[in-house]
């Protein structure tokens, strides 16, 4: 996971043209959001969904920037939600389509409200299926419970392995038969994994295969199986036979609907973060530069994951003449962007350009330290820019106070 994300081509969108004559103009920090991009992730998800009849849904938890949302519609077959202003948006703002919910736990006031926008709900708990199951069954809504099919396949990434000892989310097949009454299973439509981070599909694969071993003999009884996200499947390399052998399988297997609900590879590489250098220092053997964009505000995974973003131009340590440490003006000592390396010394003023910022960035962002939230634009397939949004102090303000 760490260093330079370089199995990607973040900056395959800018059409040899160099980030200064493309956003040379813009307001730094600010966000580009890549709609060419998103198209063609877009075309490789359809092919996915045309071949094997699997349907695919937008995880809206990574993207969620609804004015895209019409270059993404054509391709899917709707939106999952976490919760109840997700499930709002995907219906608002992906009409007609599906949508799809799970959250860790539901909230009685927020249930009614809910089964208005989602149609199907997935529940983490035979208890919070049991307080609310019933009611989705009223509404002829469909429901759903997660499965923890207790199978980690990723080393060393406990922040994202569902699966790990002792974890909160899916239901275990020991805790399916200690809970699950013969009432609780009859009103269940599908089943819910979602186990995988960045991967590609032999973790399927193996998921699939413990899946079989703990619910194997459940299956056969529900209408569909959700395979939830981290299929990374518009990642050039990802093994896209293998995914449409492993749908194909459990279709025929258990005569299941398929669904998958990617959110990073709907909007792998559709996005920048553009960033001036405001300072130059050196400390002993390091020289730093601080930016306008901060880790810890603007990108959180490159802490949170962590991971060091690709970055136009630049090479990691030792590749490129002249190194240099990017952070964030934030007080945080480690609001560091990442180690490079670059072929002539940063100087003040000079733009930045950090590729796939179009995930977990934008919806995730926050004002720490009163940092101003980059501005919104959209880089249209025609090659037009426009500003999406721009943000102000307000912005920063509202969410403090009355
Ligand atoms: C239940 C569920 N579905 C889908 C996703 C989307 O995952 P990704 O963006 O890695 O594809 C997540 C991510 O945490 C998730 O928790």
């Amino acid at each position: 996971m760490a260093g330079l994300k370089d199995t990607r081509p973040p900056f395959s969108g800018l059409s040899a043209k160099s980030p200064q004559e493309l956003f040379g103009a813009l307001p730094t920090p600010c966000y580009i959001l890549d709609e060419a991009a998103l198209h063609r992730n877009g075309e490789i998800l359809a092919g996915v969904a045309r071949r094997t009849g699997c349907k695919i849904l937008l995880a809206q938890k990574a993207f969620s920037n609804y004015d895209l949302y019409p270059a993404l519609a054509p391709y899917l077959a709707g939106t999952e939600a976490s919760g109840l202003y997700e499930a709002r948006l995907g219906a608002e703002e992906m009409p007609g389509k599906e949508t799809h919910v799970f959250c860790g736990a539901y909230r009685e006031e927020e249930f009614e409200e809910l089964l208005q926008y989602a149609d199907h709900i997935v529940f983490n708990s035979p208890r919070q299926l049991e307080k609310f199951g019933p009611a989705v069954k009223k509404a002829g809504k469909s429901a759903g419970l997660r499965i923890n099919p207790e199978c980690s396949t990723q080393e060393g990434h406990g922040l994202y392995d569902p699966c790990a000892p002792g974890s909160r989310l899916g239901t275990t097949r020991a805790q399916w038969d200690e809970k699950m009454t013969p009432e609780l299973i009859r009103l269940l439509d599908g089943l819910h994994f979602h186990t995988l981070c960045e991967q590609d599909s032999d973790a399927l694969e193996l998921t699939l295969d413990a899946v079989k071993k703990r619910f194997g003999d459940i299956l056969p009884r529900m209408k569909w199986l959700n395979f939830g996200g981290g299929h990374h499947i518009t990642r050039p390399g990802y093994d896209i036979p293998r995914l449409e052998r492993c749908i194909r399988a459990a279709q025929q297997e258990w005569g299941v609907e398929v669904y998958l609900e990617p959110g990073e590879a709907c909007a792998l590489n559709a996005g920048y973060l553009a960033a001036r250098v405001l300072d130059v220092l050196q400390n002993g053997e390091t020289r730093l530069a601080i930016l306008d964009a901060s880790a810890a505000c603007h990108m959180p995974d490159v802490l949170e994951v962590p991971y060091c973003p690709p970055l136009y131009g630049a090479g990691r340590p030792g590749e490129r003449p002249y190194p240099f440490r990017l952070g964030g003006p934030t007080c945080l000592a480690g609001d560091v962007i990442g180690d490079y390396s670059f072929d002539a010394p940063l100087r003040e003023g000079d733009l930045l350009l950090f590729g796939d910022m179009a995930i977990y960035t934008t919806c995730k962002n926050n004002t720490f330290n009163g940092m101003p939230l980059p501005g919104i634009f959209v880089l249209r397939s025609d090659g037009r820019l426009h500003c999406l949004k721009a943000f102000g102090y307000t912005d920063f303000k509202c969410r403090l106070g009355s």
